[in-house]
């Protein structure tokens, strides 16, 4: 007998371990889909409903934006050719950084190729380190999570939108202090307390950012997000995150605030200086997905009747929906297997929404995380209530 090799063995390991995931319906499959974003997507040629994607304005196949994409390429080409601190940085990304300034009504902003990366330069820009702790709510985005393990600070997470409990928090501990929370929770879709958080940090004087990723764009009557929203400036949140790759349908994302800490990361944030800068094509068509979601509120109106239609519909059935008011609506299913059920007989009737599960979400708390974008009609989320409480209201047995 031979013995097996290490590495031959190593490898029977991880099969092993998506086997046990497959077992556990916890394995994840990827899709291919073959036609631009929209509220209808192609996938091996047959038109499918979708409700998961992130795109709430509609705008990641607007003509206007693919346009812009094609005279970016013309104008500066189609890679940056280099970092940002080397000769990366085009007349686009400079361009794009005084806009988000504007957008966001911060004095200056920094660009990133995603909004992990955006995240991860909290962590790894020497904000805090050992010694220091990093705040957080329970339910923050994976990206705010690593951004805390990369740091070498302490983590320490408070209970999902707990004000008293992050309030204890802030100030009672030994050395610098960042508090980070979503402004928008990715998965539960409900919005982060954000006047007590920056009132309490205000009167520590800890400083707080505010990951607005699924805000930004889409709250707000100017699409400021999560802090127009709530009526705050950069004084009371003074790091702002936000992504290019949902509201605004392109991809990248910024850090924006006062000019002082911008020109630190720039100087300091590791996923900033050592990565090629994003595309300039594609930096200039964020440009134009910043002009026209500024300058079309009417698609934040569209969208904003969509879930109210949808929350209306789902609550008369009685479907287990969440308390949430933006695009992000999860139907809460319990099990891994059961999630994966109701999304498998969904995309049998046509209609897509992949299903959330551990370690995403915790154990219990599977889900299909429904997303309404300004895009749907009132036609396709009624064949999804439909569908949906053929599978899940009374009687059903899904
Ligand atoms: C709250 C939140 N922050 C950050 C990110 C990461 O953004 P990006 O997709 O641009 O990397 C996501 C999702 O992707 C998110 O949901």
């Amino acid at each position: 007998m031979h013995a097996v090799p290490p590495l031959l063995e190593e490898t029977f390991r991880f099969r092993a371990a998506c086997s046990e995931l497959r077992d556990r319906s916890l394995l994840r499959q990827r899709l291919a889909i073959g036609s631009p974003q929209g509220a209808s997507v192609r996938i091996g040629g047959d038109p499918v409903l979708n409700f998961c994607s992130n795109d709430y304005l509609g705008l990641a196949n607007d003509p206007r934006l693919v346009s812009a994409l094609k005279a970016g390429a013309d104008r500066y080409g189609v890679g940056a050719g280099a970092s940002s601190l080397v000769c990366g940085r085009s007349r686009a990304h400079e361009e794009l950084e005084s806009r988000v300034a504007a957008f966001t009504c911060r004095d200056r902003a920094l660009l990133f190729c995603s909004g992990y990366m955006a995240n991860l330069a909290l962590g790894l820009s020497g904000l805090v380190g050992a010694g220091d702790h990093i705040i957080e709510d329970r339910l923050n985005h994976a990206s705010l999570i690593d951004a805390a393990r990369v740091s070498g600070a302490r983590l320490v997470r408070y209970r999902h939108r707990d004000v008293d409990a992050a309030t204890a928090l802030i100030g009672s501990e030994k050395g610098k202090q960042l508090v980070l929370t979503d402004g928008v929770f990715s998965m539960d879709g409900d919005v982060a307390p954000i006047e007590s958080l920056a009132q309490a940090c205000r009167a520590a004087g800890t400083l707080l950012a505010v990951d607005d990723a699924h805000g930004i764009g889409v709250l707000g009557g100017r699409g400021g997000g999560t802090l127009e929203l709530a009526g705050i400036g950069q004084d009371a949140v003074p790091i702002l995150v936000g992504t290019f790759g949902k509201s605004f349908g392109t991809a990248g994302a910024f850090i924006a605030g006062p000019g002082d800490i911008i020109e630190y990361l720039c100087q300091r944030a590791r996923t900033y200086i050592y990565t090629t800068a994003s595309s300039p094509a594609l930096t200039y068509a964020t440009s134009c997905a910043l002009e026209v979601a500024a300058a079309e509120p009417e698609r934040r109106q569209r969208l904003f009747e969509r879930i109210d239609y949808f929350r209306a519909g789902a609550t008369a059935a009685r479907l287990p929906l969440l308390d949430s008011m933006t695009p992000i609506q999860p139907l809460m299913l319990g099990s891994a297997r059961r999630a994966a059920a109701v999304s498998d007989a969904l995309r049998s009737a046509g209609i897509l929404v992949t299903p959330v599960r551990p370690p995403t979400v915790a154990q219990g708390k599977s889900r299909l995380r429904i997303t309404i974008t300004a895009a749907h009609s009132f036609g396709q989320i009624d064949a999804l209530l439909e569908h949906l409480v053929r599978l899940l209201g009374p009687g059903a047995t899904p």
